[in-house]
This record gives structure tokens, C-alpha cells and sequence, in this order.
């Protein structure tokens, strides 16, 4: 058996199951949104596996009495996967995390069939293991990003096309207010004209009358000349 050859296939492994570690780690610190809670949590689950993943698989090449890669300066000359912002829309975060773990998928395929080819069984049952953990990952993270997919269409349309539609809708009603107003508006100013008039006039009618009725007061007193003039007829004034 190659051992060397095994050592640096699962070297390949190692590398790139950290840099996924790291990965999952940066979509757990960073997610946002409704799902947080979900995904936080799915996340922690996936990085504290390959934690565990890591150890087994450098063990495994001390096993074969080879020296594993154990700075990143190694890793990062052996790693596949890509790192990202780390940071960023919760969609975007979960499609890097499950390309991530689909190219994961396929790093241990291809090192299972070199250890098959190397009859190192106990390094392709160690990789058959991580592989089928890495496809449980691509479906749990999927199931996740479909749940985005499906709330999205169902939120935006109800929103967007009634703001759509009741804007138009109330800039119409708006000008036909409007149009009433400026109709409604000469009547109002003409009937608020005759209501005034008739205030300013009635005052003066009903004190005219008073004062007039002072007058025929003085008239009623006016019989009394001819009650004078009934005396002079008699003669009473001229006597007295
Ligand atoms: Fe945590």
C-alpha cells in the first residue's frame, strides 16, 4: 500500500474540510434575517462535525505514519474550496455554504476511488463516512434555501402589485376631489355670500323699525294739536 500517496490524497481532504469548517463557521457568526435561528443553529451542528472530521483524518494519517499538514499556510496551497466575503445576504451565504459542500462532495469521491485503488480500505471507509455527512449537509442547507425561494415569491407579489394598483387608484380619486372641490367651490362662495347679506341686513332692518316706532310714538302724541285745534274751534285757546 502507497501510504505516501494515501497520506497526501487525505492531506487533500484535511485542507479543504477546515477551510469548510472555517466557511460554515463565517455563515454561523454572520447570518441575518428570519432564518437566523435555524441556521445558526444548522451551522454550529455542520463546523463542530468537521472539528471533529479534522482531528479524525490528520490521526488517520499518523496512523499511516505520515506527517499531516498542520499550518495554514499548508492548507492553503492544498485547499479547493473557496473562502468568500464571509459576510453578506442570507442567500448568498447559504449557496456559497452548499456549493461548498457539493465541491466537498466531490474532493471525497475522487479520493475514494484513489484509496480503492490502493486497497486502503480503512482511509475509503473513513471518506465514504465523510462523504455521506457532506451530502446530508447539501440537503439540509438546500432545504433551507428553498424555504427562502418559496416565502419570497409569496411575500413580494402581495405587496408590491397593491401599492401598484392603489397608487394610481388614489392619485385618480385625488383628481376627482380636486375637480369636485373646484366645482363645489363657486356654489359654496355664493351661497356663503347670501348667508352673510342677510346678517348685515337684517341688524339695520330691526333697528330701522325701532327707531321709527319712536316716530309714530311722537305721531300718537300729535292728536294732541288736534285736540289744540278741536279747542280752537271752541275757542279754548284763543281765550286762554
Ligand atoms: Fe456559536
Amino acid at each position: 500500500m502507497d501510504t505516501k500517496k494515501s497520506a497526501a490524497t487525505l492531506a487533500e481532504v484535511l485542507a479543504n474540510s477546515y477551510a469548510l469548517m472555517l466557511k460554515t463557521q463565517a455563515v454561523h457568526w454572520n447570518i441575518v434575517g428570519n432564518q437566523f435561528y435555524g441556521i445558526h443553529n444548522l451551522t454550529e451542528m455542520q463546523y463542530t462535525d468537521l472539528f471533529a472530521a479534522v482531528d479524525e483524518i490528520a490521526e488517520r494519517i499518523r496512523t499511516l505514519d505520515e506527517v499531516p499538514p498542520a499550518t495554514l499556510q499548508e492548507f492553503s496551497k492544498l485547499n479547493k474550496i473557496a473562502e468568500g466575503s464571509g459576510s453578506g445576504d442570507a442567500r448568498e451565504m447559504l449557496s456559497g455554504l452548499i456549493d461548498a459542500n457539493k465541491q466537498m462532495g466531490a474532493i471525497l469521491r475522487e479520493a475514494i476511488d484513489v484509496m480503492d485503488d490502493l486497497d486502503d480500505y480503512g482511509s475509503e471507509d473513513l471518506l465514504v463516512g465523510r462523504l455521506r455527512v457532506h451530502e446530508k449537509a447539501t440537503w439540509m442547507l438546500n432545504s433551507v434555501l428553498k424555504e427562502f425561494i418559496a416565502t419570497a415569491p409569496i411575500v413580494k407579489p402581495l405587496e408590491k402589485p397593491e401599492e401598484k394598483e392603489e397608487a394610481p387608484k388614489k392619485v385618480e380619486a385625488k383628481k376627482e376631489e380636486v375637480k369636485k372641490e373646484e366645482k363645489a367651490a363657486p356654489k359654496k362662495e355664493a351661497s356663503s355670500a347670501e348667508k352673510p347679506a342677510p346678517k348685515v341686513e337684517a341688524k339695520p332692518v330691526e333697528k330701522a323699525p325701532e327707531k321709527p316706532s319712536e316716530k309714530p310714538a311722537a305721531k300718537k302724541e300729535e292728536p294732541a294739536p288736534a285736540e289744540r285745534g278741536k279747542r280752537r274751534l271752541f275757542g279754548i285757546d284763543a281765550k286762554g
